[in-house]
């Protein structure tokens, strides 16, 4: 049986092959993601993967719902498997939010799947540290997800040399959009055209902006001039104040695909720009409102981060950490007659919290050796009788060679 296309298998170090995704590195991102949060004050939270498939059709904007794993359930309900956890999150919060003080800062870790096309930095399934505040209209509030977003990836041992955080706004284009079209329902399709352009042929841009009447010359040089407006030169002051100034810069070509977004939008990318974005994000100052139907007025903002590309950087950049895996001891048991004893020693050191293994049946002296090495041991202990009866305990340290025979009342301590 082979695994589902754009699905990862994750393994324990050390990797039968390059190809293969770790466990031990998740694990890895997944803690250096929690510090940093709870470094800036955010506290977990978590929800379903699976929600009603209307929570995401109206929401999020029709790229993403392209992409939805959707179904209907044994009760006949239209439901989705998260594609994002915004929405969720905004859902969350409508119903609770008279219990939290403001402003909300709060993070999560949860698996996302999207029916994409599979390509590099792109799979149906990834992980995505998502980090949002809600109650804070103030651009200090985007100021502080940036600086979170940063030092997030400087945690990873990324530089300004790495990346780049490009700072934009929805509230810049849609005055650039309101001076030149009367039609503001047709606000979201002129942004859709701005966030594919990188990729788009300029010729097919230039037709689809001509028929909103607007010209690529024109977009382009409003992207040239790069001139912040008020909202982004407070997050710079900001985060100049912090010296994380020459992480960030002004480009208005990034305006983000989903539909939801109001105001400041941000995107993370390696400097080389080979991949990816590495995260995205933004204000989103109705969703909660549209959510609630109109019961709860909150403005949010957040940015997620996939493990997906940042891995793949992380790998390239030679900064995956060599994963320390490895028990502080294996208990040889040469002797059947001493394999109770020897439970009764494994049991006590390991409810000291000591990463403890044994053979599980009867097994030759060189091959438990050779167990005790893979699973990257410091120690062996082996259980003996002395002429007496006494049970004693013989510790190697496999580094030193150095040997001691101890009570088993003082084996947890030599171990430690
Ligand atoms: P997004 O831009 O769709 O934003 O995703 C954020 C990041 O998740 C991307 O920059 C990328 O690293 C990663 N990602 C997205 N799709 C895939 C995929 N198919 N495979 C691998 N990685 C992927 C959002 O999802 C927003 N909900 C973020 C947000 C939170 N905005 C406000 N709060």
């Amino acid at each position: 049986m082979e695994r589902l296309p754009g699905f990862r298998d994750f393994y324990p170090e050390p990797l039968p092959s390059n190809e293969n995704w770790s466990a031990d590195v998740r694990q890895m991102i997944f803690s250096t993601w929690r510090s940093v949060a709870q470094r800036y004050g955010f506290r977990e939270y978590d929800g379903p993967p699976l929600e009603s498939l209307e929570l995401f059709t109206t929401k999020s904007g029709s790229e993403i719902v392209g992409q939805l794993y959707n179904f209907t359930d044994k009760g006949n309900r239209e439901v989705a498997l998260r594609p994002e956890m915004t929405p969720t999150l905004a859902r969350m919060v409508a119903t609770q939010e008279r219990h939290y003080k403001k402003p909300i800062k709060w993070f999560a870790i949860p698996q996302l799947f999207r029916y994409e096309r599979q390509q590099k930095g792109r799979l149906r399934e990834h992980f995505q540290f998502n980090a949002d505040i809600f109650g804070e209209n103030d651009p200090a509030a985007d100021a502080e997800l940036v600086a979170l977003l940063i030092d997030t990836l400087r945690a990873f041992g990324l530089n300004h040399e790495d990346f780049v955080i490009r700072l934009s706004s929805r509230n810049a284009w849609q005055e650039f959009f309101c001076k030149r079209c009367p039609d503001e329902s047709k606000a979201y399709e002129f942004y859709q055209i701005i966030d594919k352009m990188e990729r788009e042929d300029p010729v097919k841009s230039d037709a689809l902006l001509q028929a909103l009447g607007f010209t690529l010359e024109d977009v382009k040089a409003f992207i040239a001039a790069g001139i912040p407006n008020a909202e982004l030169q407070s997050i710079l002051d900001n985060l100049k104040s912090r010296g994380l100034s020459e992480y960030v810069k002004i480009d208005y070509m990034v305006i983000r695909g989903l539909a939801y977004y109001t105001g400041v939008v941000f995107e993370a990318f390696d400097r080389k720009g080979e991949f990816r974005a590495i995260a995205g994000g933004g204000r989103y100052n109705n969703l909660v409102k549209l959510l609630s139907a109109g019961k709860v007025d909150l403005p949010g903002l957040g940015f997620g981060m996939g493990d997906v590309v940042l891995a793949e950087l992380l790998k390239e950049r030679k900064l995956l950490p060599k994963t320390e895996f490895g028990i502080r001891a294996f208990c040889l048991i040469e002797d059947e007659t001493l394999r109770y004893a020897s439970l009764a020693l494994v049991q006590s050191l390991r409810e000291k919290q000591l990463g403890i293994d044994y053979p599980l049946t009867a097994t030759k002296g060189d091959k438990q050796f050779k167990r005790a090495l893979e699973l990257n041991a410091r120690f062996t202990c082996r259980v003996e009788r002395d002429a007496a009866g006494a049970v004693l305990v013989r510790v190697k340290n496999l580094a030193t060679r150095e040997e001691k025979i101890l009570p088993p009342g003082d084996v947890a301590t030599a171990l430690a």
